[in-house]
């Protein structure tokens, strides 16, 4: 069976074609980083226009790539939510066109769900796991029973992981995106030249937070610190924020369910490698598997969508067409959803 997954919900028009066998065919994505750099963030208004401008020529190359037509693909799945609500319209109305089309079945898939679920094809994790979600709109832990089977454990109480990278990287002064950025500048600071606050590191539960962290970058910024040196501190803290609370839902997990053997951690700055060094670290000294998507899918992806669409519709959950985008979609919810 051929799957053909889009993912529209930020700035990257994305079409991907896989395989029931767990082969990614093919997977194109036209990036709109150069697009929205002069405004250092992501216009929404600007995005969706750029999707409806590019999604096409996209299509064309990912099945030209992939020699295959529409005519061989089984399935279309879309992102429909959460997002920016314009790109969502474009891409799950695309997808649903093609379908419509085709005459063949649609799945919405819910984008967090792609991220989670991804490490099934990539890295044959099976259920139930546990994962940390990190991603520029998200930072929860989750875990992850079955397909449409997810519990919420946790998550930051004020900003998103990726969007505190990208609030710190724009406070020194970095080009967005500031993730993989902040990441290169840190190569060459001094990580223990100080002490950055550690949010919410004795609370019992599994909450996070990180702007008290990026205040105390901002304070530092203004004192004429080496901008490598805080981009050092700021990642070391992170981490070991990160792997306090992966130890702390380890263990609530090993008393609260039954055998689960991985725990996965995905989104887009699951992609910074020091902090995939020390979380791999953690979770083994805990006796669990350490699964992450390969860097190069850890941000967004249509693979991911493609295959969460397939895991939907191999269980019986396939889409009505009059699905629509939800900007606002916790994961979560989806159990009492089809
Ligand atoms: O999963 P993703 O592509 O989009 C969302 O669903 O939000 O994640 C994007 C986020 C951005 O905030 C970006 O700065 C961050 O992931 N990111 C990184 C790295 N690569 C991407 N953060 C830290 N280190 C990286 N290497
Ligand atoms: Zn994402």
């Amino acid at each position: 069976m051929k799957i053909l997954g889009i993912e529209s919900s930020c700035d990257d028009t994305s079409i991907a074609i896989i395989d029931s066998n767990k082969n990614i065919i093919s997977n194109e994505v036209f990036s709109q980083t150069e697009i929205h750099k002069e405004f250092n963030g992501i216009v929404p208004e600007l995005a969706a226009r750029n999707h409806i401008i590019h999604i096409d020529r996209v299509l064309k190359k990912c099945l030209r790539k992939s020699k295959l037509s529409l005519n061989d693909i089984d399935l279309f799945s879309a992102t429909a939510g959460p997002g920016l609500v314009g790109g969502l319209i474009v891409g799950l109305t695309f997808a649903k066109t093609l379908a419509l089309a085709k005459k063949k079945p649609f799945v919405a898939v819910n984008h967090l769900e792609g991220h989670v679920l991804l490490p099934r094809l990539t890295e044959n994790v099976k259920y139930p796991y546990l994962t940390l979600l990190i991603s520029g709109g998200h930072s929860n832990f989750y875990f992850i029973k079955n397909i449409n089977d997810y519990i919420f454990l946790g998550g930051t109480r004020d900003d998103a992981l990726g969007e505190a990278f990208d609030k710190v990287a724009k406070i020194l002064g970095l080009e967005y995106p500031g993730g993989p950025n902040l990441e290169a500048l840190a190569f060459s600071g001094n990580e223990n030249f100080l002490n950055l606050p550690f949010p919410l590191i004795n609370s019992k539960d599994l909450d996070l937070s990180f702007s008290g962290l990026k205040t105390a970058v901002l304070k530092l910024e203004k004192e004429n610190k080496k901008k490598a040196d805080i981009a050092a501190c700021f990642q070391k803290t992170v981490s070991k924020i990160l792997c306090s609370k992966i130890n702390q839902a380890i263990e609530y997990c090993n008393k609260k369910f039954s055998c689960y053997k991985s725990v996965i951690i995905s989104g887009g700055v699951a992609a910074n490698s020091y902090l995939r060094k020390d979380i791999k670290k953690t979770i083994i000294s805990k006796k669990k598997i350490c699964a992450f998507p390969p860097v190069k899918l850890c941000t967004d992806n249509a693979v991911m969508i493609a295959w969460a669409g397939y895991e939907r519709y191999n269980n019986g959950l396939k889409s009505n067409l009059k699905h629509r985008a939800k900007p606002r979609w916790p994961l979560e919810e989806r159990k009492y959803l089809s």
